[in-house]
């Protein structure tokens, strides 16, 4: 079923590998449902929230972190809905920062709140930063986001490069909205030590509505642009994207492509939303939901349904062939 090794480090470190042996040591947390944003694509006006006693607590999340540590996970995402609208969110960087397995934690955040949190973020440990923001034209932005903050992300993306934490830049092409603007989008990274990363739209929640632009038909258009482009082959994290140089920039441009390609073979991640549903792979419905077993069996018992839910991680994803996708909650509550 599933293999625990130690691997030869200074440290002594358990690995765990799922049944196509690859080692599964990244967990992304969602901690909360809501966001300050409306993306059309992901939670426009008028989705329904969930109550917050449906919702861990931060010591529940804290606590499923720990067993997750114990077999191997070494990084967290920390992501939402919009994780910074979640009270207590510093005090749990701090909390998942004392946790002795764990070397890496990293957020997902829209960026509207940074300029208020950055300061206790990097204090309480948080190692990495990843921003999404689909554009830079102010009207745009309140088309696709329902709301006028791009002058707050703005000023909180500039923060966090100035402050020397990790930065990464998201972005979603929606063709017809914003696909034209690839270029200025990416041209973020030519004079700024931040990677920008292309992310294919999935076929999930409200972003079914959407048509996906291709990134395999971007990266023709990239090396149009820029024939000198090569493919950058130096680790930028832990995700999925296949890295870019444009010779003289500053940062790489990434290509996330979940529907267009697949890099399902290197996928080392788990996800858990805000309520505790455990899902080894983005495309499928959740496999188990580990709230109510906390509550009443305690932390140990977590550790058991973890384990399945590693060992049994779908071998690939399946969001070009949209009828195999079983995934029917919206990407809110999942988490990115
Ligand atoms: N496809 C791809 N990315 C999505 N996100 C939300 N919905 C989708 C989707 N259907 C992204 C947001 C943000 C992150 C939290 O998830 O753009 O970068
Ligand atoms: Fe909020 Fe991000 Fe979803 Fe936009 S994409 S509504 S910012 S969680």
């Amino acid at each position: 079923m599933y293999t625990f090794s130690i691997k030869p480090a200074e440290r002594a470190v358990i690995s765990m590998l799922d049944l196509q042996g690859r080692e599964i040591n990244y967990l992304r947390v969602s901690i909360t449902d809501k966001c300050n944003l409306r993306c059309r694509y992901c939670m426009p006006e008028g989705v329904d929230l969930l109550p917050m006693s449906d919702l861990l607590t931060l010591e529940e999340i804290r606590a499923v972190c720990r067993q997750a540590s114990l077999l191997g996970i070494d990084r967290i995402k920390i992501t939402g809905g919009e994780p910074l609208v979640r009270r207590g969110v510093i005090e749990l960087v701090a909390m998942l920062r004392e946790l002795p397995g764990i070397r890496q934690i990293t957020m997902t955040t829209n960026g509207v709140l940074l300029p208020k949190y950055l300061p206790d973020l990097i204090l309480a440990g948080l190692d990495g930063i990843n921003i999404s923001l689909d554009t830079l034209d102010r009207e745009k932005y309140i088309r696709i986001t329902g709301r006028d903050h791009l002058n707050q992300v703005m000023e909180g993306l500039e923060l966090a490069l100035a402050s020397g934490i990790r930065v990464k830049m998201n972005s979603v092409l929606m063709k017809g909205t914003n696909d034209r603007e690839w270029l200025d989008l990416i041209s973020m990274a030519r004079n700024k030590k931040m990677d920008v990363r292309i992310i294919e739209m999935m076929p999930i929640g409200f972003g079914k509505a959407y048509e996906s632009v291709s990134n395999r038909d971007l990266l023709l258009l990239m090396k149009e642009h820029f024939p000198d482009i090569r493919e950058d082959n130096r680790i930028h994290g832990n995700g999925p994207a296949v890295y870019y140089q444009i010779p003289g920039w500053m940062g790489s441009i990434g290509l996330i492509s979940p529907v267009h390609g697949k890099f399902c073979d290197s996928c080392n991640r788990i996800r858990m939303s805000a309520i505790g549903d455990l899902k080894p792979c983005l495309c499928y419905a959740p496999v188990a939901n580990i709230r109510d077993l906390l509550r009443s069996r305690g932390e140990e018992a977590v550790a058991e349904i973890l384990k399945k839910v590693i060992s049994e991680k779908p071998e690939a994803h399946c969001f070009s062939k949209v009828e195999g996708i079983t995934e029917e909650k919206q990407m809110i509550s999942i988490g990115g």
